[in-house]
C-alpha cells in the first residue's frame, strides 16, 4: 500500500497550503520540500538561487526529496520544479501516490501576487509574471500530467480539494488491496 502522498504542480497551485489538512485527515505528517531546503541551508530559496543559481538549488532539492522519500505516512508538498529531474520522479513513484494540483495561469498569477509576489519566486523575476507562468507551465505540463490524480483547483476551496484528494487516495488504496469482497 502507498504510504506517501506527493503533491506536485506549478507554483501557486496550493501544494504547501494543502499538505497539512491532508496529513491531519490521514493522521500522517506534513513535509514541505522548500521549507526543508531552507532549514537545511539556513538560507531562503531566493538567496540560494542568487548565490548558486538554479543548478545549486536543484541539487539541494533532490537531496531533500530523497530524504523525505524514506519517511512513512507523509504528505509531501514539493516545489514546482521538483518533477524536472527523472530521479526525483522515480523516488516519488516508488511508494507515493502522486497528486497534481492544477490551476490556470491567471489563477496562479493572482495567488502569487497575494503571497509575496514574484520576488519570492526567482524563476518569475523580470518578465511579466503571467507570460512567464504560461510559458514555464506549458513546458513542464507533460511532467505534471504523469501524476496518478490531477485536480483543477481554480474554483475550489481548500476543503473541497482536500476532500477530493482523500477520496482519490482511498479509491486507489482499495483497488490496490483487491477491491471490496
Ligand atoms: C520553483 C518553485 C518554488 C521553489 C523554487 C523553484 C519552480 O516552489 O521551489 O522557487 O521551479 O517551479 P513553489 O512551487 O512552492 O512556489
Amino acid at each position: 500500500m502507498k504510504d506517501q502522498i506527493w503533491l506536485i504542480g506549478f507554483m501557486g497551485t496550493g501544494k504547501s497550503r494543502l499538505a497539512r489538512p491532508l496529513a491531519t485527515a490521514l493522521g500522517w505528517d506534513a513535509l514541505d520540500i522548500d521549507t526543508l531546503i531552507e532549514q537545511r541551508t539556513g538560507d531562503t530559496v531566493p538567496a540560494i538561487f542568487d548565490r548558486g543559481g538554479e543548478a545549486a538549488f536543484r541539487v539541494l532539492e533532490s537531496e531533500v526529496i530523497e530524504d523525505a522519500a524514506r519517511r512513512e505516512r507523509v504528505v509531501v508538498a514539493t516545489g514546482g520544479g521538483s518533477i524536472l529531474a527523472e530521479a526525483n520522479r522515480n523516488v516519488m513513484r516508488e511508494r507515493g501516490f502522486i497528486v497534481c494540483l492544477e490551476a490556470r495561469p491567471d489563477t496562479i498569477a493572482a495567488r502569487i501576487r497575494q503571497s509575496g509576489g514574484a520576488s519570492e519566486r526567482p524563476l518569475l523575476r523580470g518578465a511579466d509574471p503571467l507570460t512567464a507562468i504560461a510559458a514555464l507551465k506549458e513546458a513542464r505540463q507533460p511532467l505534471y500530467a504523469q501524476a496518478d490524480f490531477v485536480i483543477h483547483t481554480d474554483d475550489m476551496t481548500p476543503d473541497q480539494v482536500t476532500h477530493q484528494v482523500l477520496t482519490a487516495f482511498n479509491e486507489q488504496t482499495a483497488v490496490s488491496a483487491g477491491g471490496p469482497i
